[in-house]
């Protein structure tokens, strides 16, 4: 790509494939995936038009949160391969000319880390400072298991842990816990990876004191000790100088970020970040689904994305995503069951072509649904469990469980469906959680037979992304902000503009175009209803209505007005 991309930059006209390992491939059949099920999937996500791949952590791990919680930060879980197999991965991928980056978790570590093990032991030894211990906890929550504090006997004293009990806060005030990170982003780098997602980044540094929280509600109340801390900036600035060594590439998670707060991470002194992850968007259907689910609003979505492509707009990179490990299938949430096909590609069009870089969840590209399991004793992922045990108390087990439904990041942690045969493809084995009942219907090999599927659909708008300037470096415009049902914005960059409309109604609705697009000539470049349109053909908006099918999304070129 030209216009000015440094080699850092990659990022900037990357798609990226995002794989939670254990569900995605099991190459050994022990019924969990592996390093050598992704070996043998590189060319599928290469075949997507996939640049850059995003790993879940890799690390050692019990598994108190599949993963986030690391007992070991230079190796590869025994359950997923070793480190010899991931060089092999990590070769193949840039072969193949993909990135790869791993999965950076430094505000905690597990319990069972050597780090923590020292630590929990007493005050005089090289590791007590690791770790937040008190004599007397404040009143904070955790986010997943009751209050923020543990009482080990041992030591005398509580630890702080914002997550699990089993996840402690790591002490990043102290200069030898940011060596040691330090040390394994260069034990990363040195081995060939191309950057990090940084997990909870804004949470690292805390308030001095760790002061009590305010309000009713503990979680939300304290973590304004604890976000977009009193150091951050400082610390991740040094993380920075390393990952500029290497030109490695850095994008933050950051719940509750505003996009005020996310510039300091992007942009000016303190660009610590090329790229942040935010949630607003994910609140089309709630504050936390867990315990507010309230029916998806089309607007809301629309004015999170708007929102954030505005603010950042020359200021900042986007980055952009629908669904992630940690968020129920988003075609269950903001699609539907019976137009899946095509709420599948409506959702896919309405964020490939914003500004910003694209990511991909393993099964989104085929439409994977939320599971319904029968009992909460079935769900494996320690957030839900949690919300089922918090929220809703008085309600009853029928309701509580589809609140779980609904919510369950485990929805996202099904094994990936490759095709209707046992296990969907998977494993030769029994896998090690439920694959969902509707593998025989959503399936890899299905859509590859199929040219109007979900998967060959995002194969052809990530095509086009890929080909084009405009949908890369292009301004972002919203119109029609008030209409409840369709999602219309254009990209423009010289004299070229892309118009993007998708429809999320049920039904076949008239969408009367803005005055400045009527009579104008475009070229059809996408459409989820082939057999009724004509891909590459004129389309002259008309002056009347334009009838939009169900879930319809178009896209169309045509000259940029001035
Ligand atoms: C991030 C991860 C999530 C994890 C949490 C604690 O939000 O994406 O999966 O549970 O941090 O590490
Ligand atoms: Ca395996």
């Amino acid at each position: 790509m030209s216009s000015g991309i440094d080699s850092r930059e990659w990022y900037k006209s990357a798609v990226f494939y995002q794989i939670w390992v254990r569900s995605f491939a099991d190459g050994n059949n022990d019924g969990i995936g592996d390093l050598y099920g992704v070996y043998d999937k590189l060319e599928y996500i290469k075949s997507l038009g996939a640049t850059a791949i995003w790993f879940n952590p890799l690390y050692p791990s019990p598994n108190a949160d599949y993963g986030y919680d690391i007992s070991d930060y230079c190796n590869i879980h025994p359950d997923f391969g070793d480190l010899e197999q991931f060089k092999k991965v990590l070769d193949k991928a840039h072969e193949l000319g993909m990135k790869v980056i791993m999965d950076l978790v430094i505000n905690h570590t597990s319990d069972e880390h050597p780090w923590f093990i020292e630590s929990k032991k007493g005050k005089d030894n090289p590791y007590s400072d690791y770790y937040l211990w008190r004599d007397e906890p404040n009143n904070w929550d955790s986010l997943f298991e009751g209050e923020a504090w543990e009482y080990v006997p041992e030591r005398g004293q509580y630890y702080l842990h914002l997550f699990a009990k089993k996840q402690p806060d790591l002490n990043m005030d102290n200069p030898k816990v940011r060596e040691e990170v330090k040390k394994i982003l260069r034990f990363w780098l040195d081995m060939g990876v191309d950057g990090f997602r940084e997990d909870v980044i804004n949470f690292i540094s805390k308030k001095e004191g760790l002061p009590n929280g305010i309000g009713f509600l503990p979680v939300i109340g304290s973590m304004m000790h604890y976000k977009d801390g009193p150091h951050i900036h400082e610390y991740l600035k040094e993380f920075r100088d390393v990952c500029d060594e290497y030109g490695a590439v850095q994008i933050g998670e950051g719940p509750m970020t505003t996009a005020r707060s996310a510039l300091k991470y992007l942009s000016g002194d303190t660009k610590s970040m090329d790229m942040m992850f935010s949630f607003d968007h994910m609140m089309a259907d709630c504050l936390f689904t867990e315990y507010m689910h309230r029916p998806f609003k089309l607007i809301k979505l629309k004015k999170a994305l708007s929102k954030w492509q505005d603010k950042l707009n020359d200021k900042a990179w986007n980055s952009l995503y629908m669904e992630n490990h940690d968020h129920p299938r988003v075609v269950s949430r903001y699609g539907s069951r019976k137009f899946h096909r095509e709420s599948g590609c409506a959702i896919a069009a309405a964020y490939l072509f914003l500004k910003g870089t694209p990511f991909i969840y393993q099964g989104q590209e085929i439409g994977m649904t939320n599971i319904k399991l029968r009992s909460i004793d079935h769900y494996v992922d320690i957030s839900s469990k949690n919300n089922y045990n918090k929220y809703n108390l008085k309600k009853d087990e029928d309701f509580r469980l589809k609140r779980i439904h609904i919510s369950s990041r485990d929805s996202a942690r099904t094994p990936m469906q490759w095709d209707d045969g046992k296990n969907a493809g998977f494993s030769d084995v029994k896998p090690w959680f439920y694959v969902n009942s509707n593998y025989k219907e959503i399936n890899v090999k299905k859509q590859e037979g199929e040219d109007d599927s979900i998967l060959n659909f995002y194969r052809e708008c990530i095509k086009l992304r890929q080909s084009n300037e405009t949908l890369i470096f292009g301004d972002y415009y919203e119109y029609e902000k008030a209409n409840p049902y369709v999602y219309m914005y254009t990209r423009t960059y010289g004299n070229e503009a892309f118009i993007v409309i998708c429809s999320f109604a049920r039904e076949s609705i008239p969408f009367i175009l803005p005055k400045a697009f009527r009579g104008v000539r475009t070229r059809l470049m996408v459409t989820n209803y082939p057999d009724k349109r004509n891909k590459g053909e004129i389309l002259t908006l008309p002056h009347s209505g334009l009838m939009l099918y169900p879930y319809e999304a178009l896209v169309v070129r045509a000259k940029a007005r001035t």
